[in-house]
C-alpha cells in the first residue's frame, strides 16, 4: 500500500534554543542546526519540527510572537531560515514550522494597537471585557496560573490570555483575524514549508458569553479548560484555516490538541473527513501530570494508548511520543536513571515507537537524557514554573519544597542545551549557556554515544531503521495481546498479508513472564532486543529481565502447530 510520506515519516522535535549555538551568546540558532544536519541524517529522521523562531519577547520563549513573518534576531535572519530550509530539502528531508495562533505576544503591533483606544480598527481583534466592580469579567484562572485577564490601564477594560499575562487571546471569532492567520500561514508555504505544528489549536474557541465557572470552594479563580478545550465551534475555525492555507499546498498539519478524546479524533484526524493529518493527544500525559510520584501503571498506559490506536485504526493516523518541551524526561518519570537506564530508555523507547502513527523523538531522548538537577529557584526559567514559584511562595511554602516539586514538573526538565560532546557546556557553546547544561553531559552526549554500539543512540537508530524495513510496522493492524500483564507491555502489527511482527517490553524493573498461545515466536526472527539474547526453542513464551524488550517475527498459531 502506498503511504503518504510523512506516514512513513520518523519527526525530531526540536527546541532552537538549546540544540546548537554557532556564534557563543549561549543560544542555540539556525546556523548551530545547519551544522548539525549531519547528525539528524546519520540518526535518520526526515521530518523537522522547529518550536518557534519568530521574533519574540521571550517571555514564553517564542511561544510569544511579536512579528509572525520574521526569524528573530538571536536565531539568525531569514536567509538563514532559507539555506536552512534548501540543506533539508537537499538531504530530503522536511520542515515543519510551529505556528503559535491562538494568541500572540503583548508587544505584537496588532495588540499594541487593540490595547491603544476602545475606538481601535484592531480593538475586536482580541478579547476585551469590562470587569465587575473591580474583579475580572470572569473567575477564569489560566493555564499558568493566577487571572485568565489582565486589565490595562489605558482602556480600563480587561484581556482574556489563557496563558501568561503577554500571551493576549486573538479572537478567531473574528473573520479579519482568521485572515490574517491564513496569510501568516500561506505566507510560510510560500517559503516553501512542509507543514505546521498548531500550538493550542483546541483553545481557539471560547464557550459563548465567557461565564462563570462553578466555584464551590470559593476560590475565586478556578481552573477553566472545560470553558476553552475544544469547544463547539472550533472545529469550523480549524477546517477554515486548513482550506485557506495548508490544504492548498502539499504541506501536513499537526495538532496540539489537549481536551481532544480518543473518541473525537476522527473529527480532528479522520481521513478524508478531519481537518488536520496527525494530533497530539495528552491522555497518557495527564496520567502522569495527575500523579508525579507514581510509578507507571502498565495497564493504564496500556488502555489509554490502546485506546487511540483502536480509535484511529485504518481510520486516521496517530501522532506517537513520550517527551516534548513540557514533560520532564521520561526515563525519570517511568524508568530508572541509576543501574538499568540504558535497558529503561531502549524499552520505553520501543513500547511507542513500533505502534501505529508517526513517531516523534524529541532533542535528547535518543541519548536517554534524564531530569536535572536544579539548585536554586533562580535558575528557573520557564514562565511557569516561575508563576508556581510565586504561588507556593505566597502560599508561605519554603524554598526546598518548592525546589522538590519542581524537580518532577518543571519544563525546564527537558530544556537543558544538546549535550554534543564532553567539551565544555558539552560543545553546546563556547559561551555561557542560556540555562545550565543537565550535569551529566560528560557521560550522557552524541559523540561517546556514536561510539557505543551498546548505547540509547545507536539503539534509536536501530528502531528507525527497523521501522523503515518492515512494512507492518508502518500498514499493520495494531493487536493487543497479553492484556493482563502488569509488567508486560505487548502487541502484534498484523499487516493484511499475514505477516506480523510482535512488540513486547518489559516497563518494570522486575523480571516478567510473557506467555501467548495464539501467536507463534519465530526465534531466528529475533528482529531488535535491547538486552543480549541466547537461543531458545520455546515458541510460546518468554522469561524478560528488567525492562527488556525484544521485537520478534511472529506468525499466527495454525490447526496444525
Ligand atoms: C503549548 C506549547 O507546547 C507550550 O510550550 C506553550 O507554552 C503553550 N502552548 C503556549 O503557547
Ligand atoms: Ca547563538
Amino acid at each position: 500500500m502506498s503511504r503518504p510520506w510523512w506516514q512513513q515519516a520518523v519527526i525530531y522535535h526540536m527546541y532552537p534554543r538549546s540544540f546548537m549555538d554557532s556564534n557563543g551568546d549561549g543560544i542555540g540558532d539556525l546556523r548551530g542546526i545547519l551544522s548539525k544536519l549531519d547528525y539528524l541524517e546519520w540518526l535518520g529522521v526526515d521530518l523537522l519540527w522547529l518550536c518557534p523562531v519568530f521574533p519574540s519577547p521571550n517571555v514564553d520563549n517564542g511561544y510569544d510572537v511579536s512579528n509572525y513573518c520574521d526569524i528573530s534576531p538571536e536565531f539568525g535572519t531569514l536567509a538563514d531560515f532559507d539555506l536552512l530550509l534548501a540543506e533539508l530539502h537537499r538531504r530530503g528531508m522536511r520542515l515543519m514550522i510551529d505556528l503559535v495562533i491562538n494568541h500572540t505576544s503583548d508587544r505584537h503591533p496588532w495588540f499594541i494597537e487593540s490595547r491603544s483606544t476602545r475606538s481601535s480598527p484592531r480593538r475586536n481583534w482580541y478579547i476585551w471585557r469590562d470587569g465587575r466592580d473591580g474583579a475580572p469579567p470572569n473567575n477564569w484562572e489560566s493555564i499558568f496560573l493566577g487571572p485568565a485577564w489582565t486589565r490595562d490601564d489605558a482602556t480600563g477594560q480587561y484581556y482574556l490570555h489563557l496563558f501568561s499575562a503577554h500571551q493576549p487571546d486573538l479572537n478567531w471569532d473574528n473573520p479579519e483575524v482568521r485572515a490574517a492567520l491564513c496569510s501568516v500561514a500561506c505566507w510560510w508555504l510560500a517559503r516553501g514549508v512542509d507543514g505546521f505544528r498548531l500550538d493550542a489549536i483546541t483553545h481557539l474557541k471560547k464557550q459563548p458569553g465567557l461565564p462563570d465557572l462553578p466555584d464551590p470552594d470559593g476560590t475565586g479563580c478556578v481552573p477553566s479548560y472545560e470553558a476553552h478545550m475544544n469547544i463547539p465551534g472550533v472545529l469550523d475555525f480549524v477546517h477554515e484555516f486548513a482550506r485557506e492555507s495548508f490544504r492548498r499546498h502539499d504541506a501536513i498539519a499537526l495538532g496540539e490538541a489537549n481536551g481532544v478524546s480518543s473518541a473525537q479524533a476522527l473529527e480532528w484526524v479522520g481521513t478524508g473527513r478531519g481537518p488536520l493529518d496527525m494530533i497530539l493527544q495528552f491522555e497518557h500525559w495527564t496520567m502522569w501530570s495527575s500523579h508525579p510520584h507514581d510509578p507507571l501503571h502498565v495497564p493504564t498506559l496500556r488502555r489509554i494508548l490502546g485506546k487511540w490506536q483502536q480509535a484511529l485504526q485504518g481510520k486516521g493516523w496517530n501522532a506517537l511520543y513520550i517527551e516534548n518541551t513540557e514533560l520532564p524526561r521520561v526515563i525519570s518519570r517511568w524508568g530508572d536513571v541509576g543501574t538499568l537506564r540504558n535497558q529503561s530508555a531502549t524499552a520505553l523507547a520501543t513500547m511507542y515507537f513500533l505502534m501505529q502513527g508517526t513517531p516523534l523523538i524529541y532533542q535528547g531522548q535518543e541519548l536517554g537524557m534524564a531530569n536535572t538537577t536544579f539548585h536554586d529557584l533562580s535558575v528557573f526559567n520557564d514562565v511557569f514554573s516561575r508563576n508556581r514559584i510565586e504561588q507556593m511562595r505566597a502560599a508561605g511554602q519554603m524554598d526546598d519544597e518548592i525546589l522538590a516539586e519542581l524537580a518532577l514538573t518543571s519544563r525546564d526538565n527537558a530544556r537543558t542545551p544538546m549535550p554534543w560532546s564532553d567539551a565544555p557546556q558539552g560543545g553546546f557553546t563556547t559561551g555561557e549557556p542560556w540555562l545550565p547544561l543537565n550535569p551529566e553531559y560528560p557521560a550522557v552526549n552524541v559523540a561517546s554515544q556514536q561510539q557505543d554500539p551498546g548505547s540509547v543512540l545507536a539503539y534509536y537508530r536501530k528502531l528507525i531503521r527497523l521501522r523503515r524495513q518492515e512494512a507492518p510496522l508502518i500498514d499493520g493492524r495494531y493487536v493487543e495481546i497479553c492484556k493482563r500483564n502488569r509488567r508486560i507491555y505487548a502487541y502484534v502489527r498484523e499487516a493484511a498479508d499475514g505477516s506480523a511482527i510482535a512488540v513486547i517490553c518489559n516497563l518494570s524493573p522486575h523480571p516478567a513472564s510473557y506467555r501467548h498461545r495464539e501467536w507463534i515466536l519465530c526465534h531466528p526472527d529475533l528482529l531488535l532486543s535491547n538486552l543480549s539474547v541466547a537461543p531458545h526453542d520455546d515458541t510460546h513464551s518468554l522469561r524478560l529481565r528488567p525492562f527488556e524488550a525484544r521485537v520478534y517475527r511472529v506468525r499466527r498459531r495454525t490447526a496444525s502447530d
